[in-house]
C-alpha cells in the first residue's frame, strides 16, 4: 500500500501585504540553474591585504605548499562575477565560508573550509582586514550577495553539520557562538560531541553515523543545544541572502536530524534548495536513494559522475552503456531531475588528470549539461585547469585559477548550454529517452510538452547511424554547437554521420505555460502502462470542476514520476481540493467495464494556492 504525502496545511490568513502571499513560491526553478563550484582560496586574490591573516605562517605566497592558504577571497570572486555570468553560470557554490581554526595540522591549514571554529563568523582571510568578521557585520559578504543577485545569480553556501575541527596542536572541536566559546571536545561538559572511535568499517551503519571521520570532532545531534546552535547559524546566513545549501557528509548523521533540519530551514525560508554529499552515492545503494527521497534535500550524483568518467576519461570498453545503466535506474528516485551532476570535484582527480584530451572533456560537460539533473562545473574546468602531480589526487586537484579567457572553447560552449537549459524546459524538467547506445555512440531525446532536445555524441571514430524514432517533429534543424543542418522525416534521422568526438544538439522550442500562479506538480509512486495518462482533477475551473474529461494532464518523466505545470488564474490565492486519476490517453470517457478512470483511494487533497509565483506539490499516488 502506498502512503499519501498530503501537502502541509497552511493555516495562516493570507493577507495581501503578507510575505505569506509568496509562501512556497520560487522565482526560478532550481533545475534550470547551471552551478559553478569554487574553492574560495584558489579562485582569485582580490585583496592581498588579508593574506597574512592572524597567523602568517599559514599563507604561502609562492603557491608551492598545497596545504596552505594562497590568497583567494570574496573580493576576488566579486571581481570575476561578469566573467562567470558571461559563461552562463547562474548559481555559485562556494567552499565553506565559516571562520576556521587558524592552525596547521602537519602540512595542512583549513584552506578548504571544513574545520569550522565559528559558524556565525566568516573566515577573515576572505574579507577586508579592516572589517569585523561577524556575519552580521561584514560588508564584503553583503556586497558579494548584492552583486550576485543584481546579476540574477544565486549563492549556494557549503555547510557542515556533522563535525567541527580535528586535533590541531592539542586543541580539538573548540567551537564558538559569534565569538563566545560554547563547546570543546576535550572538555565536553555539555555533551556536544560523540566520543566514539574512528570509523573502520564503512559498511557498518552505526559506525558511519556515530563514529569519527578523519579525526574530526563529531557533533552529538541528540543535544538540542547543538541543534539550536547550528540551525540558528544557518538561518543567519539565509537571512543575509544565501539562496541554497550544499551540505557536507550527510551520510554520517541520522535521517531524522536532516528531516528536522530541512523542515526548520524551509519554514524559515521556503525557497531554499539544498543538496547533500552522500559520499559515493549510487542508484543501487538503498541508503543514498532513501536519503534523496526522504531527507528533504537532493544529493550529488556520484554514480553518474563515475559512469561519465569511465566512459569518457578512462575509455572503459562498456563506454556509454555505463551511463545508460545509471539513467535506467532513475525510477528509483522520486526526483531524479533534481540530482546534482558533475564530472569531478575537490575530492577526486580532475577529469583532465585522467585524460587530458579537451574534446573528451567537452563531451563529458556536454553530457551533464543536456541530461537530467542540475549540472555543476568545478572551477577552472572551462580553462582546462589541472595539475597531474600524484595522479591529480587531493590536494593537486585544487590548483590556483590561472586564466579567465572568455575565448576558451569550453567557456563558449557552456554559455550556449546554460542558455539552452533556461529556454528549453525539456532539458531542465523533461523526460530522457535513450535513442541509441553503443560503447562509442550515445543519442537521447529530452521531451517536455511540445519542447524537444535531441543529443548525439561520439567518443570514437567517424561513424554513420540510422535513428528510426527520434521523437522530433519533422523539419530542418541546425545543430546548436556546430551549425550543421539535419533533416528529420517521419521522426527519423537517416544516415546520421558523427565525426570523431563530435556532439550534436538539436533544440525545438514549444509554448511556455503561463499563469498567475503555476503549480509544479510531481507525482511519485505510480506505475503506469502504455496508453495511460495521469490527470489532476479538482473543484476549480483549472482542474475541470471534477469533470474528468476536463482534468489537467501530466507528463510522463520516468517510471516513478509524472510531472506538469498547472497554470492557475481564476483560482490563484484560493483554497482548492484535488485528486489524481488515471485515464486512457486523451482523457476520453471509457466504458465503465474497462476500469477507467481510476481515482486515488483517498479523501481529496487540499491546498491554498499562492496568489502568484511558482509553487511545488510533491505528492505520492495513494491506493488502498
Ligand atoms: C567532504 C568534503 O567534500 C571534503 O572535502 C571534506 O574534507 C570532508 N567532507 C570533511 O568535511
Ligand atoms: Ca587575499
Amino acid at each position: 500500500m502506498n502512503i499519501a504525502s498530503s501537502p502541509p496545511a497552511q493555516v495562516m490568513t493570507i493577507s495581501s501585504e503578507s510575505e505569506f502571499e509568496f509562501l512556497f513560491t520560487r522565482s526560478i526553478e532550481f533545475r534550470q540553474e547551471t552551478i559553478y563550484f569554487i574553492i574560495v582560496d584558489r579562485f582569485n586574490d582580490g585583496d592581498p591585504r588579508n593574506n597574512p591573516g592572524a597567523n602568517p605562517n599559514l599563507f604561502d605566497s609562492t603557491r608551492q605548499k598545497w596545504g596552505k592558504y594562497w590568497g583567494g577571497d570574496l573580493q576576488g570572486i566579486i571581481d570575476k562575477l561578469d566573467y562567470l555570468k558571461g559563461m552562463g553560470v547562474t548559481a555559485l557554490w562556494l567552499s565553506p565560508l565559516f571562520e576556521q581554526v587558524e592552525e596547521m595540522q602537519f602540512e595542512s591549514a583549513a584552506m578548504h573550509g571544513y574545520w569550522t571554529k565559528d559558524f556565525k563568523r566568516i573566515n577573515p582571510r576572505f574579507l577586508d582586514p579592516d572589517e569585523e568578521n561577524s556575519l552580521l557585520k561584514s560588508t564584503v559578504f553583503n556586497q558579494l550577495i548584492e552583486e550576485m543577485h543584481r546579476r540574477g545569480m544565486k549563492l549556494i553556501l557549503d555547510i557542515v553539520c556533522n563535525h567541527s575541527s580535528p586535533d590541531v596542536n592539542g586543541h580539538k572541536g573548540e567551537l564558538y557562538d559569534d565569538g563566545v566559546l560554547i563547546a570543546d571536545f576535550y572538555n565536553d561538559r555539555n555533551h556536544w560531541y560523540h566520543h566514539n572511535p574512528e570509523i573502520t568499517d564503512w559498511e557498518d551503519e552505526w559506525q558511519l553515523l556515530y563514529g569519527e571521520m578523519a579525526g574530526l570532532a563529531t557533533f552529538n545531534e541528540s543535544n538540542i543545544d547543538y541543534r539550536n546552535y547550528i540551525k540558528s547559524a544557518i538561518k543567519l546566513w539565509l537571512d543575509r541572502g544565501v539562496d541554497a545549501l550544499r551540505i557536507d557528509t550527510v551520510k554520517h548523521m541520522p535521517i531524522w536530524f536532516w528531516q528536522e533540519f530541512m523542515t526548520d530551514i524551509q519554514t524559515h525560508k521556503p525557497s531554499v534548495f539544498a543538496f547533500g554529499e552522500w559520499g559515493f552515492s549510487k542508484p543501487w545503494d538503498k541508503g543514498s536513494v532513501n536519503f534523496a527521497n526522504y531527507s528533504g534535500m537532493s544529493i550529488l550524483d556520484f554514480g553518474l559522475c563515475e559512469a561519465v568518467r569511465g566512459a569518457l576519461a578512462k575509455g572503459d570498453p562498456q563506454g556509454f552503456q555505463l551511463v545508460q545503466n545509471i539513467f535506467d535506474l532513475d525510477h528509483l528516485y522520486n526526483r531524479a531531475t533534481e540530482l546534482i551532476t558533475f564530472v569531478d570535484n575537490h575530492d577526486m582527480p580532475r577529469f583532465q588528470s585522467l585524460n587530458s584530451d579537451p574534446d573528451l572533456l567537452r563531451l563529458a560537460v556536454g553530457l551533464i549539461m543536456t541530461s537530467r539533473g542540475i549540472p555543476c562545473i568545478y572551477y577552472g574546468t572551462e580553462q582546462y585547469l589541472h595539475n597531474d602531480t600524484n595522479g591529480g589526487n587531493d590536494p593537486y586537484n585544487r590548483p590556483m585559477m590561472e586564466r579567465w579567457d572568455t575565448n576558451s572553447p569550453l567557456y563558449q560552449a557552456l554559455q550556449l548550454f546554460s542558455k539552452l537549459r533556461r529556454v528549453n524546459p525539456a532539458v531542465s524538467l523533461g523526460s530522457q529517452l535513450q535513442k541509441y547506445v553503443s560503447p562509442d555512440v550515445y543519442c537521447y531525446t529530452r521531451c517536455y510538452r511540445d519542447y524537444r532536445c535531441f543529443v548525439a555524441m561520439n567518443r570514437g571514430s567517424y561513424t554513420t547511424i540510422d535513428l528510426l524514432h527520434t521523437d522530433l517533429e519533422d523539419g530542418e534543424y541546425s545543430c546548436m554547437l556546430t551549425r550543421r543542418q539535419f533533416q528529420v522525416n517521419n521522426g527519423q534521422l537517416h544516415g546520421l554521420t558523427l565525426h570523431p568526438k563530435e556532439m550534436i544538439v538539436l533544440s525545438y522550442l514549444g509554448d511556455r505555460v503561463k499563469g498567475q500562479t503555476i503549480v509544479r506538480v510531481e507525482l511519485n509512486g505510480l506505475t503506469t502502462q502504455l496508453g495511460e495518462t495521469v490527470v489532476v482533477t479538482g473543484d476549480c475551473p483549472e482542474l475541470g470542476n471534477w469533470d474528468i474529461s476536463r482534468a489537467y494532464a501530466l507528463e510522463y518523466i520516468s517510471g516513478n514520476l509524472w510531472f506538469g505545470e498547472i497554470p492557475f488564474n481564476e483560482s490563484a490565492g484560493k483554497a482548492i481540493a484535488y485528486k489524481y486519476a488515471l485515464v486512457r490517453s486523451g482523457g476520453q470517457l471509457s466504458p465503465a467495464y474497462d476500469h477507467y478512470p481510476r481515482y486515488e483511494s483517498t479523501v481529496c487533497r487540499r491546498w491554498i494556492l499562492a496568489k502568484q509565483g511558482t509553487v511545488k506539490w510533491n505528492d505520492r499516488w495513494f491506493s488502498l
